[in-house]
């Protein structure tokens, strides 16, 4: 099943999502599906939010970026109920996207060290210290589960200055070249 991108502007984005139980059925479909889904958008990570679902789930492969950022070559998470402690409060600003708002990119300030605990898909405990850019794709992936976006975290000039694109988003005036679904009052073109 090809699962649809929701973008910017769809509610489901801006929940609180919820643990997902130990006997959450059909996890490991719902995984393959996602990871198909952030394949075929070529992302590097996708949260379930992000499908529709307000649940804490994401999958993270963060090797196509690893020439540019070696600490992401061959990672490949799926993270289940994640929990990130900070473990180093200065913040580096470095340009991101997000599948959910096509054609945005904007620095964003975050810190590059994290200790990360997690449930893989069949339920087991894991724990790691973080860095770099790795550590800023977890903490875009788990924003998600908090109903945030990456713009949440701009400023409010720079925030002024891509209303427009962020506005045609939401109002489905956007061209993207993988399934997307947007929020339910978008009009379209
Ligand atoms: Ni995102």
């Amino acid at each position: 099943m090809k699962l649809p991108v929701y973008l910017y502007g769809h509610p489901v984005l801006r929940r609180q999502a919820e643990e997902l139980p130990q006997d959450f059925p059909g996890l490991k479909d719902l995984v393959k599906d996602m990871f198909a889904a952030m394949y075929e958008s070529e992302g590097v990570g996708l949260a379930a939010p992000q499908i529709g679902k307000s649940i804490r789930l994401v999958v993270i492969d963060a090797d196509p970026v690893a020439e540019a950022f070696p600490e992401c070559a061959g990672r490949k998470f799926v993270l289940v109920n994640p929990e990130i402690e900070i473990l180093d409060g200065e913040k580096v600003s470095r340009a991101e996207g997000c599948l959910s708002l096509p054609g945005v990119s904007e620095n964003v300030p975050r810190v590059e060290h994290i200790h990360l605990r997690w449930l893989d898909e069949d339920m087991q405990p894991h724990e790691e210290e973080i860095s770099g850019f790795l550590a800023r794709i977890v903490q875009h992936e788990c924003d998600h589960l908090e109903g945030k976006v990456f713009t949440d975290h701009i400023s409010a000039i720079r925030k002024q200055l891509i209303r427009r694109k962020l506005n045609d988003i939401v109002t489905g005036r956007v061209a993207v070249d993988y399934p997307v679904r947007f929020a339910p009052v978008a009009k379209r073109r």
